[in-house]
């Protein structure tokens, strides 16, 4: 099944400056700009603080640019949180909601994510949700009950209308960081079977079909091309391996040879 399009990005997490990621971002660019866009949709999510410099650093027809998290409301008593007003003024596209590092350390819960889905999506942004299983889960063998969960709890009351602007990465917990091991491409294949499933049972085939789904967990060089091979792999959504513009670029052209040779 040849893909119409790979989506290949990163979240620098709680790193690089506001230089850092304007050199890598400006590095990124050059590196790739002879790659068509047809088949390609490359992104980055940066800290908040580099978001208005990234966004001269890089246009948005190169590189995408996301924001890390978003809160519910447009304005609030909410200390620490950012505004989706705050996020377009600065030009962000993407937000990303419900990292493993957002649930698990932040304690952000069901209902926190899906106000945060439902407001990012009124106002227009590309929705990243993230979901995944923890060691527990996958031990105790009902990690897809723990997608659906997460996944259908996050989508209650998403208008079918948003649906061109969601994507969704499957990250598993334990698969996550410098302690993580990356799934296999079989089970991470079977995870994704089972999102794209639940996606079509809460908006139907067609609609469902339209929503990219990206795995992320420890993806490298070695396994990148592996896992886009899968047919319900649709893109990759990596950390460390892609915090190296040269490094991710590499990536980036081994998964296009691979999809589109
Ligand atoms: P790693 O690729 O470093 O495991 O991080 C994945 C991730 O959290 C992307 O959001």
């Amino acid at each position: 099944m040849t893909k119409r399009r790979v989506y290949l990005g990163t979240n620098t997490k709680m790193y690089k400056s506001i230089a850092q990621t304007c050199s890598f971002l400006k590095e990124l660019s050059e590196l790739t700009a002879g790659l068509s866009r047809e088949h390609l949709e490359l992104f980055v999510i940066p800290s908040y603080t580099a978001l208005e410099a990234a966004r001269k650093a890089a246009p948005p027809s190169i590189i995408k640019l996301g924001a890390q998290n978003m809160a519910w409301l447009d304005e609030g008593p909410l200390t620490g949180e950012i505004s989706p007003l705050m996020l377009r003024e600065v030009g962000v596209e993407i937000v990303e909601i419900g990292h493993s590092e957002r649930r698990h350390i932040f304690r952000e819960d069901l209902e926190t994510i899906r106000k945060k889905v439902l407001c990012a999506a009124r106002h227009g942004f590309t929705v990243l949700l993230c979901v995944g299983e923890t060691t527990e889960e996958k031990e105790a063998g009902c990690m897809d009950d723990a997608l659906r969960i997460q996944l259908k709890s996050a989508l209650h009351g998403l208008s079918p209308e948003y649906l061109s602007r969601l994507w969704v990465a499957y990250e598993p917990v334990w698969a996550i960081g410098e302690n993580g091991t990356p799934a296999s491409r079989e089970y991470a294949e079977a995870r994704h079977k089972a999102l794209r499933e639940t996606l079509c049972q809460l908006f139907g085939q067609g609609a469902a079909e339209v929503v990219p789904l990206l795995y992320g967990g420890s993806v490298n060089s070695e396994n990148a091309v592996g896992l886009i091979g899968m047919d319900h792999i649709d893109g990759l959504f990596i950390g460390r391996s892609a915090w190296d513009a040269r490094r991710f670029s590499a990536i980036i052209r081994d998964v296009l040879d691979s999809v589109y040779r």
